[in-house]
């Protein structure tokens, strides 16, 4: 098959499942693979063509078998993994249950990174290949009461540098996507931000982003990791890269304290 091809964890719903209906209709071979059956049910049923299969991020060999059964579709080939399972964990970390806690750590961190060790060997055979993260606003600068949330965006940005020099020489090339809050199941917390900034961004806004970011037009493009989606989210992270930290510290404090 001649398609470029994208495998998308996290695939059945919410900004994964506007990534396949984008890329499916540009006419990409898309897998969508997710823990929720029943939502990969539906996205099959609404878009047929579109692969899909079990797969939970945390278990290292559920990634080998999704990717393999993926695969077995595309010659060997993957054009970009989309690193896009996450979940959040609402309130005060006092009031959150550890397991909770855990979990978040577990999908949001350790998923991506057995994601890419799985999806090596695919990204590696195809040329121009790319790994896509979902990284957050939240990442920017940390938001209390929804502190393990933020904490782990905050690794997918380091790991998302890292990996970009470690696959430098393999000419895997990897980006993260950092918008504000978009409308899904997971904005839907009590945390102050979605309130003082609202939850504006919509999943095909973000799809739209992911299209841009495995496309680059040029050489210095190529050279960038992050993306945002809204101009607040641009504008947020560029101010705290060049605003005084505590100007920067009471700006959060009003937007998320
Ligand atoms: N919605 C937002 O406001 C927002 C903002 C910034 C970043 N993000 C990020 O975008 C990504 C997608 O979030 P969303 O808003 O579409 O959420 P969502 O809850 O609508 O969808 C998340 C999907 O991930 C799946 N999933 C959860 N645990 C999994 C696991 N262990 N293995 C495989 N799949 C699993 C769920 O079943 C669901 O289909 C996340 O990484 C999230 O952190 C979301």
């Amino acid at each position: 098959m001649g398609n470029k091809s994208i495998f998308i964890s996290g695939g059945a719903a919410g900004i994964g499942r506007e990534v396949a209906l984008k890329f499916h209709n540009a006419g990409w071979t898309v897998g969508a693979y997710d823990i929720d059956e029943e939502g990969l049910g539906k996205l099959a049923a609404e878009a047929p063509g579109i692969i899909t299969g079990k797969l939970d991020v945390t278990d290292f060999t559920n990634w080998e078998e999704a990717l393999a059964d993926f695969t077995s579709h595309t010659n060997g080939k993957l054009d970009v993994l989309d690193n896009n399972a996450g979940i959040i964990g609402d309130f005060d970390i006092a009031e959150q249950p550890a397991g909770l806690i855990a979990k978040q750590i577990e999908v949001n961190c350790t998923g991506i990174t057995l994601g890419a060790k799985a999806a090596y060997p695919y990204l590696k055979a195809t040329k121009g290949a790319h790994m896509l993260s979902m990284g957050s606003a939240s990442g920017i600068y940390g938001q209390p009461h929804i502190t393990p949330y933020s904490a782990s965006k905050f690794y997918v940005h380091g790991f998302t540098q890292a990996m970009s020099l470690e696959w430098r020489k393999d000419d895997i090339r990897v980006v993260s996507i950092m918008p504000l809050w978009a409308k899904t199941r997971l904005a839907a917390v009590e945390a102050k931000s979605t309130k003082r900034l609202g939850v504006r961004i919509e999943p095909s806004d973000v799809a739209n982003s992911v299209w841009k970011a495995v496309h680059p037009k040029n050489f210095i493009e190529r050279q960038r990791q992050d993306y945002s989606v809204s101009f607040p989210d641009l504008a947020l992270r560029w101010s705290a890269r060049f605003a005084p930290a505590p100007v920067v510290r009471q700006v959060n404090k009003i937007i998320a304290g």
